[in-house]
């Protein structure tokens, strides 16, 4: 048994690999590298041990799909591959459907011809709508502000329909929250291109002196210390997660929709004094606007993940900060090192 690993270099992608092969699970990665770097193949080995098969390529490209799925034993695939900036998609709205669409359409339809109807997919909690209350359970109403969040509704939706087109198809799409942290080797983490768009890292550039300041966006929402509260989850618990769906995908009655959070929120200064502990670094910030789009609050119910996957989070925001920092501190400059 093999798990295609589409966006395996990536952030939440190169956890859930090493995560696999932890429980000797064999695995091959499908990226083009167009948002990760080809070290962390590097990196995976030195934590388990093991390699990981690697093709790099694009998922939008059929006949090398094919190829992939014709020369190796694959019994299902996790689906990570997409582009994830809300900001450029809202810029660049072909770009972010036709890699994310069309991509993961090419994807099943690859799968399909190869017999393989067995596939997990990265979802996020930014498609449920701003009118549905907090915590989030997986029927709360859904309705999306950006391109982004709207190829991964439309994408659960394909899923939907192909389920019920052909119910031979075993189908678990994951919403996550808000993944940080890294792991806690400080060999794998996130590694965003340019100025990053989520708190974390942005806060781990401030902290090891990339950046000068955080700009916090908002200290009047209707939350206790008036910043935006979100659910945040260790990387590693999410990684884990997509382990348990797979193991548990068999039982499951064909298509399921499930939340990864821990169902606590906290809010952006509690991470500001969470990391300047952690990291015994100051995290100067200064209020701006509201970010367009944002929501007060997002954090989610994890009932049904922990019902159906047996599923619970292990990691404090402590321990989220530690390890951000462990990874950011070794690592100052993600991946590659500036000339
Ligand atoms: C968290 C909080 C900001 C940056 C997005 C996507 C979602 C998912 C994760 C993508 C908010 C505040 C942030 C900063 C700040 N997917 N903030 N200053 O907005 O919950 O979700 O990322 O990969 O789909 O929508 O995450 O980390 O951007 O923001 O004050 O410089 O931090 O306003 O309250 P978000 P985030």
């Amino acid at each position: 048994m093999q798990i295609l690993v589409t966006g395996g270099a990536g952030f939440i992608g190169s956890h859930t690999c090493v995560e696999l092969l932890k429980r000797n699970i064999d695995l091959i990665i499908l990226d083009n590298f167009y948002n990760a770097s080809p070290k962390v193949l590097d990196r995976i080995e030195t934590i388990t041990g093991k390699r990981p098969a690697l093709c790099v390529g694009d998922i939008r490209d059929e006949a090398l799909l094919d190829t992939v799925f014709a020369e190796n034993d694959i019994s299902a695939v996790i689906h990570f591959a997409g582009l994830k900036a809300v900001g450029e998609s809202v810029e660049k709205p072909l770009l972010y459907y036709g890699v994310n669409i069309e991509g993961t359409v090419k994807l099943l339809s690859a799968m399909d011809r190869a017999g393989v109807r067995k596939i997990i997919f990265s979802s996020s909690a930014s498609v449920y709508s701003d009118e549905a209350a907090c915590p989030f359970s997986e029927d709360s109403l859904t309705g999306c502000t950006n391109p982004y969040s709207w190829t991964k509704w439309m994408i659960e939706q394909i899923l939907t329909d192909l389920h019920r087109a052909d119910d031979r198809w075993k189908i678990v799409i994951l919403r996550y929250f808000n993944p940080i942290g890294a792991h806690p080797s400080g060999l794998i983490g996130e590694d965003p291109k340019g100025i990053p768009n989520n708190l974390l890292p942005y806060v781990a550039q401030v902290a090891v002196g990339r950046r000068e300041k955080l700009g916090v966006f908002g200290n009047d929402y209707p939350t206790p210390d008036g910043t935006g509260v979100r659910d945040y989850i260790h990387v590693c618990d999410l990684a884990r997660g997509h382990v348990l769906a797979l193991e548990k995908m068999e039982e499951l009655p064909g298509l399921e929709i499930i939340n990864l959070g821990t169902g606590k929120g906290s809010s952006v200064l509690e991470v500001v004094s969470a990391f300047e502990k952690a990291s015994g670094k100051p995290v100067p910030y200064e209020i701006k606007p509201r970010r367009a789009g944002d929501k007060p609050e997002c954090y989610c119910d994890p009932e049904k993940a922990k019902r159906l996957l047996g599923f619970e989070t292990e990691y404090s925001l402590e321990d989220m900060c530690r390890d951000s920092w462990n990874w950011q501190s070794k690592n100052p400059f993600g991946y590659e090192q500036p000339e």
